[in-house]
């Protein structure tokens, strides 16, 4: 499987990547997303988001677990940090959610491998040499030919 890696400069830049990326997904499809605190995985979901003509507002998950926005297809946006166990996100149902056609997108996606289809494209946020870089190792590399 190739992998593709991106480096980005500001948030902007992460969002601008997040929304080519977004516009060659289909129906079904799942976005891991790797990284601490601050790597800026919300702001990547943020520039999805656009990429799949979300026009809301896009929050961290809070109480509700898994956020919805009506785009071209139905976006859903959960945060693993904020959930217990493997168990409990398993009581999500990462397939149905799957089932209608949308994609989903996973912050933390380490704390619940165990439910992610293989399916999945894993994105995995490093640092960079200075504040606002952040290196991006998305695999597989959605920008591979014939795949
Ligand atoms: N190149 C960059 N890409 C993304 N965010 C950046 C970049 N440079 C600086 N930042 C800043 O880093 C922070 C990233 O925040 P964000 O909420 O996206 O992180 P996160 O990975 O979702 O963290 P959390 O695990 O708390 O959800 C923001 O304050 C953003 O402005
Ligand atoms: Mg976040």
């Amino acid at each position: 499987m190739k992998t593709r890696i991106v480096r980005t400069g500001s948030p902007a830049e992460t969002r601008q990547i997040a929304r080519r990326l977004a516009q060659r997904l289909g129906a079904g499809a799942v976005v891991a997303l790797y990284g601490p605190l601050g790597a800026g995985k919300t702001e990547f979901v943020r520039g999805a988001a656009r990429g799949l003509d979300v026009r809301e507002v896009v929050r961290s998950p809070g109480y509700t677990l898994i956020n919805e926005y009506r785009g071209r297809v139905p976006v859903f946006h959960v945060d693993f940090y904020r959930i217990g166990s493997e168990s409990e996100m398993a009581t999500l149902g990462v397939e149905e959610y799957l089932e209608c056609g949308g994609v989903l997108f996973i912050e933390w996606a380490e704390r619940g491998e165990g439910i992610l289809p293989e399916s999945a494209i894993r994105i995995r946020f490093f640092p960079g040499e200075h504040e606002n870089e952040r290196v991006l190792e998305i695999e597989p590399d959605p920008w591979a030919e014939g795949e």
